[in-house]
Parts: structure tokens; C-alpha cells; sequence
């Protein structure tokens, strides 16, 4: 993706309504107390940075290393305890909690996608997907920001539905993972969704 993506992702990942709904979804789950959690496509680190501050021990990984220096210098800059490595899905250790914020919808197959990140769960683990909906569209990004949606940044929902609309990932295709059970949980006024997805203890 390059360096202006990771500078892209940065802004998107400071706007505030980006940042509450990415911690809403990691809410999702109890605090870590010191479990494993791995987030794959971590971008500028977002994700890792707050599941670190819920007692997870958190790995970020991402093929572009010009995302995971951003997210090290974040980290370094926000005193966090989470740890970027550059990377991709396949051949990960194993971790209680692994998350993909906005990846599926990049990759050129999500429901392979998907089974290799349910492949890095340990038994009893979860998956924790965050994926824009069909309803990312423009204009109801507009109406929402027409709405009084608060804190800074907010402009930048208009530039995610933009790139966004039309290319949701269904969640159906969760399916065709074993032995698990999953349930969905409407992030930013429906916009985005968190897949919560526990793999049994087998
Ligand atoms: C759309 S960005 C999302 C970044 C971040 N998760 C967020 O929600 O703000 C997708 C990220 O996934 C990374 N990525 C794409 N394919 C990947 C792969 N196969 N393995 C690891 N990272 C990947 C990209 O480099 C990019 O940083």
C-alpha cells in the first residue's frame, strides 16, 4: 500500500468516530489479563493499541511495512505495550483473540481469508472481524455527519464510504467455519458491524 496509505490510515485511525467504534467492537470481549490477541492488516495499529490497554499482550501485523513503522512510532509515542511485526495471515502462532479490522474486503478471496485467520484461533478463542456494511454508503455518511455526529475527523467517513460502498463482505460466508458460533453487533449507526465469532473448546 505504500506511505501515503499508511498516512492515510493514520488520519482515519485518529478521526474519533473510527476510533469509538473500533473500541466498542474490541468491548466486545472481557479484558485480557494477559491473553494472547493478534490483529492481521493492522494498519497503524489502532486495534493493538487498544486491546493492549484492556490487559491484552497484542501483536499488530501487516504485509506493508511502511504501516507497521507508523504504528511503532505510534506506539512509542503513546507509551503503549503493543508490538508490530511485518507479516501476513499465514503461518501466525496461535492467539486467544484474532482480529481483522477492514481486511477481508482487500483480499482477493475474504472467505479463504477468513479460514486462515480462523486457522490462528486457539480452541476456545475468538475471531473478531470489523467489516463496513451495505449501508457504508456516501450519502448516508453525509446524513449522519449532517446529524451531528461528534468529535473530530469526521470528514474522513465520507472519504471510508467512498472507498467502501458497494464492496461489503457478507458475514454469511462465516458459515462455512467449523465449530464455531458467531454473532453480529451494528457499530456506527449500522455503517459497520463487529463479527464476534467463538471457536469452540474441540
Ligand atoms: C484497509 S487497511 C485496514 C487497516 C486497519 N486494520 C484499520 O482498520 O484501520 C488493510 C490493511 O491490511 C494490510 N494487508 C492486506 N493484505 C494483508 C495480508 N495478506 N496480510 C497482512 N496484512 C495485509 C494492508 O497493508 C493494510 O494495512
Amino acid at each position: 500500500m505504500g506511505m501515503f496509505s499508511a498516512r492515510l490510515f493514520t488520519w482515519l485511525q485518529r478521526a474519533d468516530f473510527y476510533r469509538d467504534l473500533h473500541n466498542e467492537a474490541v468491548e466486545q470481549l472481557p479484558v485480557g489479563d494477559g491473553a494472547a490477541w493478534l490483529d492481521i492488516g493492522c494498519g497503524p495499529g489502532l486495534v493493538a493499541r487498544l486491546v493492549s490497554r484492556r490487559g491484552y499482550q497484542a501483536v499488530g501485523i501487516d504485509s506493508d511495512p511502511h504501516m507497521v513503522r507508523a504504528a511503532e512510532a505510534i506506539a512509542r509515542r503513546e507509551r503503549s505495550s503493543a508490538r508490530f511485526m511485518v507479516g501476513g495471515m499465514r503461518g501466525q502462532p496461535r492467539a486467544d483473540v484474532v482480529s481483522a479490522a477492514s481486511l477481508l474486503a482487500v483480499l482477493g478471496d475474504p472467505g479463504d481469508g477468513l479460514r486462515v485467520l480462523w486457522e490462528s484461533v486457539k480452541p476456545g478463542g475468538t475471531l473478531l472481524v470489523v467489516e463496513p456494511t451495505p449501508e457504508m454508503t456516501v450519502r448516508n455518511a453525509n446524513a449522519i455527519i449532517g446529524n451531528g455526529l461528534p468529535g473530530r475527523g469526521k470528514n474522513l467517513l465520507r472519504l471510508w464510504a467512498f472507498a467502501r460502498q458497494g464492496r461489503a463482505v457478507p458475514p454469511g460466508i462465516a458459515a462455512s467455519l467449523p465449530a464455531g458460533s458467531m454473532h453480529l453487533v451494528p457499530l456506527l449507526n449500522g455503517l459497520a458491524q463487529a463479527w464476534v465469532i467463538r471457536k469452540l473448546c474441540i
